[in-house]
């Protein structure tokens, strides 16, 4: 049910950021409110690039799913899909060739009304409401079964979301049950927040939105983000920050260090 704006379910408490609003507002969306934008100005004061660094995650994930689509995929899962804003998955992948289909998952109540109202008339696209840390609900959500096809090749991703998961759910079984469920020329893509750079103020920036948000967000080290890939084999460049994954412009004058945060890649399924 719709509150006084629109797309504000009834049962959502305003006081409450949420991290798919958090981002939203990041990203210059308009699904978000002042508690989460009053988040998002705290993380400004201390790490003031979090701005560049949340538009670099989002040219990540397009230039991961063109690459995906150069592979010959034309099917994706989408992991913490968010509240859609330009640029999401169909509507890159539908740029090339319109018969691809996305599954989107989310959990997050505004994520999940807006992208239904937004794929209301498409046949190829659909929002699942589920936790992605049980593989098990959405592999076998009607939407999921009716859309994409496990004898082929998918594209799954997760970008930007499985950092939201607390450090004491486990997150690499899950993305083993995906990893398994995958046919042979299927592809990963992984983005996460790291603390392995000094100039990223991590364990600030964690507190803030523990303290703040109904979601968490967790850091992981490159070791452990290379861990969520199994046997999958890495493409080149491998494991790098997101702005240096396959980038589509020259390198900023600072080496995009103003870009840093997020650990960033891509990798194939090449046997069973
Ligand atoms: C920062 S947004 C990333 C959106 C998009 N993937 C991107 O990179 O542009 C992370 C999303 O993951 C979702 N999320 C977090 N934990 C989740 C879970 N356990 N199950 C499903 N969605 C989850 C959040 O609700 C949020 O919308």
């Amino acid at each position: 049910m719709a509150g006084d704006s629109g797309w504000i379910p009834a049962n959502l408490d305003p006081a409450r950021p949420s991290s798919a609003r958090i981002y939203d507002y990041a990203l210059g969306g308009g699904h978000n409110l002042a508690s989460d934008r009053a988040l998002f100005e705290q993380v400004l004061k201390v790490q003031p690039n979090a701005r560049q660094i949340v538009w670099s995650n989002r040219s990540f994930m397009r230039r991961a799913v063109l690459f995906m689509m150069d592979l010959g995929i034309r099917q994706f899962l989408d992991l913490g899909s968010g509240i859609p804003t330009v640029g999401n998955v169909h509507e890159i992948a539908h740029k090339v060739d319109p018969a691809c289909r996305v599954v989107y998952v989310d959990i997050d109540e505004v994520a999940i009304a807006h992208s239904k109202l937004m794929l209301e008339h498409e046949d190829n696209a659909a929002i699942v409401e589920a936790d992605f840390t049980r593989p098990g609900e959405v592999l076998g959500h009607p939407e999921t079964v009716r859309l994409l096809d496990f004898t082929r090749p998918i594209g799954l991703l997760a970008v930007a979301s499985l950092h939201s998961v607390p450090t004491e759910t486990d997150i690499y079984r899950p993305l083993e049950r995906y990893r398994d469920a995958l046919a042979v020329g299927s592809a990963l893509a992984v983005s996460h927040f790291t603390a392995d750079f000094e100039d990223v103020h991590t364990q600030e920036l964690i507190e803030i939105v523990r303290a703040g948000a109904h979601n968490q967000v967790c850091a992981r080290t490159r070791d452990e983000v290379l861990d969520l890939f199994g046997d999958f084999e890495l493409a080149d460049p491998g494991l790098v920050t997101a702005a240096a994954w396959r980038p589509d412009t020259a390198p900023a004058p600072d080496g995009g260090a103003a870009e840093r945060g997020l650990w960033a890649g891509v990798a194939v399924k090449v046997r069973r």
